[in-house]
């Protein structure tokens, strides 16, 4: 009998190469971006399939501020396209989206389709799909350290009651499992401010596809490669115990 395959809990995904993409094909690079939206389809689809309970994708870096303006602008217009089009297919497909970043910078409009996608699929029980939007973990780190002094300042907590967990539990991704398995496309071997503190234990895979190229089974394959890997946590497997 053939065992059950290990299914991550967690995906968390660098969505790296729209603008390779695009260029390959004399495109615009925002062009590479709308490919891109086709592929975080394909994935939803894949991770509900097999039972992926969260996926965090990276949708927007604090860093990416410092791109063009047409081109943060063609995302931010992407973003607010997906919710406006995809926000009540995701309710029912029972997918629940979290925006997971700083509230800053963005347009009346973009804080409203935040609202709005958060709103209309909070019911989901299926998956939850965090979109790392204007997102940085550094400074999600320097936050969660502005907190907990705050507290302890304020006689809240003790100095000493500042651990591992106090120290999760005061991140965006407070409440959420660390992710799994981290991808990233596009062959880039870098996690580019990604979840720094989550990614401890997290198992790293690197295919060479550009984003927008990312398919189900792509996805699929992912999941296949993270089922063979040996998860150690820093501890030894038992065939290798000195006796
Ligand atoms: C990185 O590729 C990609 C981004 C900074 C944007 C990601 C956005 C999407 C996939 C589409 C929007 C999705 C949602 C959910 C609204 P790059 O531009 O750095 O590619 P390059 O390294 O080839 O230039």
């Amino acid at each position: 009998m053939s065992e059950k395959r290990s299914i991550p809990k967690h995906v968390a995904i660098i969505m790296d190469g729209n603008g390779r993409w695009a260029k390959q094909r004399g495109k615009e690079r925002h062009e590479g971006h709308i490919a891109g939206a086709e592929a975080v389809n394909a994935v939803v689809r894949g991770a509900a399939k097999a039972g992926v309970d969260y996926v965090t994708l990276y949708t927007f870096s604090t860093e990416n501020w410092g791109r063009p303006e047409a081109e943060i602008n063609a995302i931010m217009e992407l973003f607010c396209y997906m919710v406006a089009s995809r926000a009540e297919e995701l309710a029912k497909e029972g997918v629940s989206v979290k925006i997971m970043g700083e509230r800053t910078r963005f347009s009346e409009k973009v804080l409203s389709m935040i609202d709005q996608i958060e709103s209309t699929t909070a019911e989901g029980k299926l998956l939850t799909l965090i979109l790392a939007f204007n997102y940085s973990s550094r400074r999600e780190m320097v936050f969660a350290a502005q907190e907990l002094a705050r507290r302890a300042v304020a006689g809240e907590i003790k100095v000493e009651d500042i651990d591992e967990q106090l120290f999760s539990d005061s991140l965006m991704t407070a409440g959420v499992p660390d992710p799994d398995l981290i991808i990233r496309t596009s062959g880039e071997y870098r996690l580019s401010n990604f979840l720094l503190w989550q990614a401890s234990y997290s198992e790293l895979y690197f295919p060479e596809v550009l984003w927008p190229d990312f398919s189900e089974e792509d996805f699929n394959r992912a999941l296949d490669i993270y089922a063979g890997r040996e998860r150690r946590f820093g501890l030894v497997t038992q065939d290798n115990v000195e006796k």
